[in-house]
């Protein structure tokens, strides 16, 4: 216990008979003391207030850390907290480097399934300084595990990006993703409304408009996804703007990302998906495995689409940019008004053009195998970026494709293997 802590003086309160001048809320039961004369209703009232004792040393020594300094996680204080889920990953690392540089305070769950340990100890290596970052090893599955979380730590916003996210597994391991996307998402929400969190940043997709047939799509396109992955998400979507429906405490933005490529412009972070996702993989690091002989060569899924050279037409969004529009919603985010933003270039890139960009950055001829299209591409996906840019004053910067995989390349270059096997800190 600290010396001059609340529990010592409020102790020194409950000695003596002479009336003592009561704190705030406990010390209402200090009184009663006075004012009883029965044995059995002065036993209930020991017992009563030894466990009020109990609950509010708990509640100091939860303050503490080991070593006895404050633990400042778990106090509010005037630095935002901000709960990061999934920030071992792609997107969430790099979203917790933007976060700590602007000086929140971040706290990441992961269950490791897919992101890496080396993305957290990069982060906590440039922030060691007490109170900036920890990591929870935490499935969002297990929803005591979860409150636990917010019970233990004081948290003012959450971001949440943890998923299982790719569109191909998603058809082949439906229940999967409904359960690690929909039910989980239920299972946050809960305990940010139990835990009286009033403030939600997800990470939507593309992927639940479908393939609509008026392109460039807007947030007003209809949502009619074709596979689980974007089902699933949709669903997500309901439940969160249900309940703000019900309760305009909460303040909510959805960000629906296009395709997600890019890294940290000082090469501290990348992309590593786990080797065995490689057949699920999206472009740039499959163009990667091409260029760095893991793989013989990049296979192009369906070159006979309805699209200027056959091949599909993507919006590629700079991960920087899209941390960017992150930061720019959390701090527009109001209660009971949601905004629903697509986060995207507005310029739609075929992937016949990804591949010379990739061949250009990198300096390696990619072999380049054409194929049979893929069941559940969609031909042309690309959006209207007017309501972010109205709206958040945000607008993607990073757009010089070859540029991007350019910075992309020079980091998985340097992590062959990913984050595992090199010096995270000296790399
Ligand atoms: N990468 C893209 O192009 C893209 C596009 C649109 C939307 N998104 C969305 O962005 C978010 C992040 O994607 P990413 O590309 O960084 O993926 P990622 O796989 O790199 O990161 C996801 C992280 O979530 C963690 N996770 C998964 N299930 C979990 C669970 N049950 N409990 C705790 N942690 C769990 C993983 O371990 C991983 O660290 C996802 O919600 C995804 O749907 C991504």
């Amino acid at each position: 216990m600290m010396p001059g802590s609340p529990l010592v003086r409020r102790r020194s309160n409950t000695g003596g008979n002479t009336p003592t001048r009561l704190g705030r809320g406990t010390w209402s039961l200090a009184g009663m003391v006075h004012g009883v004369s029965r044995p059995r209703s002065q036993l209930v009232i020991k017992v009563l207030l030894a466990a009020t004792l109990t609950a509010l040393c708990m509640f100091i020594l939860r303050q503490y850390d080991s070593a006895g300094t404050i633990d400042k996680f778990s106090v509010k204080d005037d630095v935002t907290h901000v709960l990061v889920t999934g920030g071992a990953g792609y997107i969430g690392s790099h979203a917790t480097l933007r976060l700590l540089k602007d000086g929140y305070r971040v706290t990441i769950v992961d269950n490791l399934s897919r992101g890496n340990m080396g993305a957290v100890q990069v982060l906590q290596g440039l922030f060691p300084e007490p109170g900036r970052l920890q990591f929870l090893y935490v499935d969002l599955g297990d929803s005591k595990a979860i409150n636990e979380v917010f019970s233990k730590n004081a948290i003012d916003v959450v971001m949440h990006f943890a998923a299982v996210a790719y569109v191909g597994e998603s058809t082949a391991e439906p229940l999967r993703y409904y359960h690690n996307i929909t039910s989980n998402t239920l299972g946050l929400v809960e305990a940010m409304v139990r835990h009286r969190v009033h403030k939600l940043i997800y990470s939507s997709t593309c992927a639940t408009y479908g393939e609509p047939d008026v392109m460039p799509i807007k947030e007003s396109t209809p949502q009619v996804p074709i596979n689980p992955y974007g089902k699933a998400k949709k669903m997500a979507e309901d439940i969160i703007l249900d309940y703000v429906k019900s309760n305009d405490q909460l303040a909510v933005m959805i960000l629906r990302y296009f395709n997600v490529i890019g890294s940290d412009s000082k090469g501290r972070l990348g992309e590593a998906p786990r080797p065995e996702l490689r057949a699920h993989g999206r472009i740039s690091g499959a163009c990667f495995d091409a260029a760095m002989g893991v793989i013989p060569e990049l296979k192009v899924q369906g070159t006979d689409y309805n699209t200027e050279d056959g091949t599909c037409v993507r919006d590629y969004i700079h991960v920087t940019d899209l941390v960017d529009a992150h930061v720019k919603a959390l701090n527009a985010a109001k209660p009971g008004k949601p905004g629903i933003y697509n986060v995207a270039t507005g310029k739609g890139v075929s992937v016949k053009q990804f591949v010379e960009a990739c061949k250009a950055a990198t300096g390696v001829n990619v072999t380049v195998k054409y194929m049979d299209r893929r069941p559940g591409d969609y031909a042309e996906v690309y959006s209207d970026p007017t309501k972010i840019k109205n709206e958040l004053n945000w607008t993607a910067r990073h757009t010089d494709l070859t540029k991007t995989l350019r910075v992309a390349w020079k980091w998985r270059k340097a992590h062959p293997k990913g984050y595992t096997a090199v010096n995270y800190l000296n790399s």
